[in-house]
């Protein structure tokens, strides 16, 4: 960061010129070495502020339907379960799995959660109140039989365990730079597909636009519109 601020201080994806050129040469090697570290190459990786902005464009990009349901669990931090709450006023339900009294998640209670109507599975990778590690590679197993989607919420996994996404089997995974030793207002989310519509549109997020209209650029872009990080 030091550097950057020293010696090639420029917006990323923006300018012709060279020092813009180095920013964006080395926020993209930043961004391939966080992916490798979550074991995420074969995925798409965004950029993000934090966990919560990661898991908001989840719940923001997918297409929605009354009658839909989600499954999530009492042990998750506030940025895991109130923006699942809200999605009760368009007609999603939420069912919320309890731990027993030492905080531990049975999957048997997971897996009877999950219904014919069940679209996504939420779920902490290790909790930031009792430290409960949850087995979220056979939480994966029960949602893709099942063809439910799986987000797991990795802010406190990825500083504290070896994370691999690929390994896990999860469709989104989201987690923050500032519980990594990274900086404050840095996050990711990566994605198995990258299959959400973006939480916003506009400079660096397209590939082509004309007063008709415009093409999204692809990969990780398309979800970065806006000066990055
Ligand atoms: C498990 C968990 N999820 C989500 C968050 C939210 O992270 P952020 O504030 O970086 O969005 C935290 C923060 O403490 C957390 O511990």
């Amino acid at each position: 960061m030091v550097e950057y601020d020293l010696r090639y201080r420029a917006n990323v994806g923006r300018g012709v010129h060279r020092l813009a050129a180095v920013a964006t040469h080395r926020y993209r090697d930043a961004r391939d070495a966080v992916k490798s570290f979550i074991g995420g190459e074969d995925g798409t990786l965004a950029v993000t502020r934090n966990t919560t902005e990661a898991i908001g464009a989840v719940v923001a990009g997918l297409a929605w339907q009354r009658g839909d349901r989600v499954v999530t669990t009492l042990l998750e931090h506030h940025s895991n379960l109130l923006p699942w709450l809200r999605l009760r006023e368009r007609g999603v339900a939420v069912d919320i799995v309890r731990p027993d009294a030492d905080g531990r998640l049975d999957l048997a209670d997971l897996e009877v959660a999950v219904r014919d109507e069940t679209r996504l599975v939420a779920v902490t990778h290790a909790s930031n109140v009792l430290g409960t590690v949850l087995p979220v590679r056979e939480i994966a197993g029960i949602c893709h039989d099942r063809g439910v989607r799986l987000l797991v919420d990795g802010a406190q996994s990825v500083p504290h365990l070896p994370v691999d996404v690929a390994d896990i089997g999860c469709d989104y995974f989201c987690f923050s730079g500032h519980k990594m030793l990274g900086p404050t207002g840095t996050g990711g989310l990566w994605m198995r597909r990258p299959d959400l519509e973006p939480l916003f549109v506009g400079g660096g997020a397209v590939e082509s636009v004309t007063a008709g209209g415009y093409t999204l650029a692809p990969g990780e872009q398309r979800y970065e519109a806006g000066t990055p990080p």
